[in-house]
């Protein structure tokens, strides 16, 4: 069955399997980037509620039906939960289009990676095992891997259904029992995806989403002593509010917080093959995206090259609403679009080309032409911080020993990827990455959903996706029996 059409929610939060609107009744607009006007309302949540989700998580966690379960039972959970994301994937694909602006074909792409991440720890839950060490006399030693408790989820609005599927599905893979806080600027496939997990038939508790602010309900859910865990992805000042609130109260965390990621261009590089992809790893989402290639390093030989092949591509971009054909939608919020145009204005480079914003696209809407800025100097501001947005800074550099110092030259390390057809120097750059994924003549790799993802320093720690993801989800315990 296909669902084509789905009802906008009520303003309520999902909390032991029951809708309920905030304890204080207060609810907030959701804007479509698309026309920047409101078209649905989520609640506005406080601690109180915060207090509620946390308890019936625990309730789940601690004696009630989720916690009877198999690894096998909570296993099909999950693959039943990504059997119902595909059926109502049209739906749902169009539903995140409208909420967070992107084009359609990228919320399709989206869909298909929130199910698979579903299938994947589905198919994963009954294959985790703890380990047994040999080596001491007299004794028998187990290692088992528990899940934390309760574990607390923080994401963003650049891929809201994606993010449950990464941040929640290992948690709950692995016999946690979850409390979301989705983004206030984008959460209405979360909510819905919350509403088909109680179709699917997970028990209550076992999943529940408060909406609502971050510095109100995210806030509330870091510093919550009933939680056991908490993963954050978004800002890198955030982030450390939330590691310092997990600090507190002795507990772990995962961060994942962006990057400033670079593409290195050597002079043997199939061009032919690099130029798109340069293009579409910084204006995929419109840029904003945690692993957006925002910055092409490339080599004296080809400098020029690159440039004329990045100034055509660049002019023939047009940011439009987010139908059939668009490859650039809008901006998540005006103040996402007034943070983008103030890094274009002060690039402090020479702009290479800009693209357009296409005649007819809805005024109110938050549309930004892309830029590509060349040669930028490696430590300028539009090379170092991350822009969140479709734009590109392009610097040269005239060595390998160069180009690995000023790729890991920013706070940053995320992800990176290396174009040369010398397979030695392949191997060289990309083990001299300070990054968590490097990419060799290609950029990224699909949803990625199979392969650890994560960073280093300001890009955040911890590991998502892939068995790394479980493991981060689970604690391990020794146990000696002695046997003489
Ligand atoms: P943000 O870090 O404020 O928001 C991300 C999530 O954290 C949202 O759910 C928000 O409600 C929550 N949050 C905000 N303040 C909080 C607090 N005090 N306590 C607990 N939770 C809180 O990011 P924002 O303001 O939307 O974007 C700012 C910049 O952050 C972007 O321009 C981009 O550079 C970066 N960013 C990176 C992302 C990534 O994928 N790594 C995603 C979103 C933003
Ligand atoms: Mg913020």
């Amino acid at each position: 069955m296909t669902r084509t059409d789905l009802p906008l929610p009520e303003p309520a939060n999902l909390i032991g399997n029951v809708w309920q609107p905030a304890v204080s009744g207060a609810s907030m607009d959701v804007i479509s980037p698309i026309d920047g006007l409101p078209f649905a309302r989520i609640a506005d949540s406080g601690p109180e509620d915060v207090d509620a989700a946390v308890a019936a998580a625990r309730a789940a966690f601690e004696g009630g039906d989720w916690s009877r379960l198999t690894a096998a039972e909570r296993g099909r959970l999950l693959l039943r939960l990504a059997r119902r994301i595909e059926d109502e994937a049209e739906a749902l694909a169009r539903l995140e289009s409208r909420d967070n602006g992107k084009p359609i074909r990228q919320a399709r792409a989206d869909m298909a990676v929130t199910a698979r991440y579903f299938e994947y720890y589905g198919g994963a839950a009954d294959k985790l095992h703890g380990e047994i060490i040999p080596f001491l006399k007299d004794c028998n030693v187990e290692l088992h891997r528990e899940p934390h408790g309760v574990t607390g989820h923080i994401i963003p609005w650049n891929y809201p259904a994606q993010m449950f599927g990464r941040s929640v599905a290992p948690a709950l893979a692995t016999g946690n029992a979850a409390v979301l806080k989705p983004a206030e600027e984008a959460c209405l496939t979360a909510l819905r995806i919350g509403a088909l997990a109680v179709e699917a038939g997970f028990p209550p508790g076992a999943l529940n989403i408060v909406t609502g602010r971050g510095e109100t309900a995210g806030a509330a859910l870091s510093r919550h002593p009933g939680i056991d865990f908490i993963s954050f992805t978004g800002s890198p000042e955030v982030g450390v509010l939330i590691q310092t609130e997990a600090a507190r109260n002795f507990i772990g965390c995962t961060l994942e917080l962006g990057g400033k990621s670079p593409q290195i261009v050597f002079d043997d590089a199939d061009l032919e093959a690099a130029l798109p992809v340069l293009v579409t790893a910084v204006i995929q989402n419109g840029g904003q995206t945690c692993s957006a290639g925002s910055r092409a390093l490339v080599q004296r030989g080809v400098f020029d090259a690159v440039m004329a092949g990045l100034k055509a591509r660049f002019e023939a971009i047009e940011a439009s609403d987010s139908g059939e054909e668009a490859v650039l939608g809008p901006l998540i919020s005006a103040r996402q679009k007034a943070r983008v145009e103030g890094y274009i204005a002060n690039a402090g480079a020479p702009l290479i080309a800009r693209g357009g914003i296409r005649a007819g696209t809805p005024d109110g809407g938050f549309y930004v032409a892309p830029a590509v800025f060349g040669p930028c100097d490696p430590g300028s501001r539009i090379a170092q911080e991350e822009v969140f947005g479709p734009v590109l800074c392009v610097i040269p550099f005239e060595d390998e020993a160069e180009a690995i110092a000023i790729a890991n030259g920013t706070e940053y390390g995320l992800v990176a990827s290396v174009w040369t057809r010398d397979g030695a120097r392949q191997q060289r750059v990309a083990k001299a990455m300070r990054c968590g994924q490097v990419f060799v003549n290609g950029y990224g790799a699909g949803g990625g959903v199979e392969l650890p993802f994560g960073g280093r320093r300001k890009s955040g720690h911890g590991r998502e996706k892939g068995f790394a993801a479980l493991h981060d989800f689970t604690t391990l315990k020794t146990i000696v029996t002695h046997h003489g």
